[in-house]
């Protein structure tokens, strides 16, 4: 078995000054955290993907192997500190692609060896999930909200590390419903911003009357979403469903009624599902709501109304911490880093 990666590995490290490093999916991201965000720094790789309609593993992998090592440089050069100022690495081990992480990883065990430095690997969700702690302090316990393009789910957070799930999808991610239905009317990955823009020349009308979830409870599903929408193109006649493509190229008058249209079904789904959460977790202090999706300004006033009608206070990150980053993987390593829940270099993914 391969040693610890330091001696103090055991130890507690109060207030450590975490560098984490973040590659599960598209983004190569590094952060440097010391109870504030030092610095946050990422590479995406969007326009490699963008004519893929979807992120293509291996183009990923190239691309950090490539961009690591500058990204890390980046994050320690803008928090005007060197390695030896650093306590812990913190990694991203799970979930996302695993080519993806195991450059991330591979790199930090690099450096957590040649250092003697601790290293901790940190759960992607887990950093989405406490990502409204890089601005605020937000009351336990909480009900969480996250939806991202490979998750969404309903956590009751009970304090730092101690969460548990109170629903999740039973098939597609929000995000993933909307790059999905975004590629059907042809446009590039990732769909999520391109539906909100046509979604706001509509005025967030619902115009087609999507089908909600009939079934009660906490799960979500969405990829009765992409049929619809399918469904509603054909009976148009602007899908073949035999040759799997547009008839016409599309009205952009109809792109922005089906966006508006989705965005406002999927805020329906959203807030019951919410609502359900709530009705089983009386006893919450707040609402969060996180991952790609809260980027989103319409589904951001959806929860927000929620919120205030209970008298709920609700906390959505800021846009460049809403999305992949590394600065929510450096926070859930500090405190595991004060809690001494530390690694040894056997560490692996998954
Ligand atoms: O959290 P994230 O960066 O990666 C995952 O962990 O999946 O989320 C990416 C997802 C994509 O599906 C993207 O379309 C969606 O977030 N997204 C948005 C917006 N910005 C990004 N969805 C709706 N509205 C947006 N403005
Ligand atoms: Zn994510």
């Amino acid at each position: 078995m391969l040693p610890r990666a330091s001696t103090h590995a055991c130890a507690l490290i109060m207030k450590p000054v975490v560098l984490a490093i973040e590659t599960s999916c598209d983004e190569t991201a590094a952060a440097v955290y010391d109870g504030t965000v030092r610095s946050s720094v990422l590479f995406s790789q969007t326009p490699l993907h963008e004519r893929y309609g979807g992120v293509v593993p291996e183009i990923a992998s190239r691309s950090h192997i490539e961009k690591m090592p500058h990204i890390a440089q980046k994050a320690l050069n803008e928090a005007n500190i060197s390695l030896d100022d650093i306590d812990v690495i913190a990694v991203t081990t799970k979930p996302g692609l695993p080519g993806s992480l195991l450059v991330g990883l591979s790199f930090a065990k690099a450096l957590a060896f040649a250092r003697s430095l601790p290293i901790i690997g940190i759960n992607h969700l887990e950093g989405h999930v406490f990502s409204p702690f890089l601005e605020h302090t937000v009351p336990f316990p909480h009900l969480c909200l996250t939806a991202s393009g490979g998750h969404t789910a309903l956590f009751y957070i009970q304090n730092f590390g101690e969460y548990a799930l109170v629903g999740s999808t039973h098939d597609d991610a929000a995000g993933e419903a909307l790059d999905k239905i975004a590629r059907l009317l042809q446009f590039p990955y990732p769909g999520g911003p391109h539906i909100e823009k046509l979604a706001a020349a509509a005025n967030f009308q619902d115009f087609f009357h999507y089908p909600r979830m009939r079934k009660p409870g906490t799960d979500f599903s969405f990829s009765g979403l992409k049929t619809a929408v399918l469904y509603d193109l054909v009976e148009r006649g602007w899908y073949d469903l035999k040759k799997r493509s547009l008839t016409i190229q599309l009205p952009l008058e109809a792109k922005q009624q089906i966006a508006s249209s989705l965005l406002v079904c999927m805020g329906d789904i959203l807030i019951s599902r919410l609502i359900a959460a709530h009705k089983q977790k009386p006893d919450i202090q707040a609402i969060t709501f996180v991952g790609g999706v809260s980027r989103n300004a319409y589904l951001r006033d959806r929860i927000t109304t929620y919120a205030t009608k209970c008298n709920l206070p609700v906390f959505i990150p800021s846009p460049e911490y809403c999305t992949d980053n590394a600065a929510m993987i450096a926070f859930v390593g500090a405190y595991k880093g004060e809690q001494g829940a530390f690694d040894d270099l056997t560490l692996d993914i998954f």
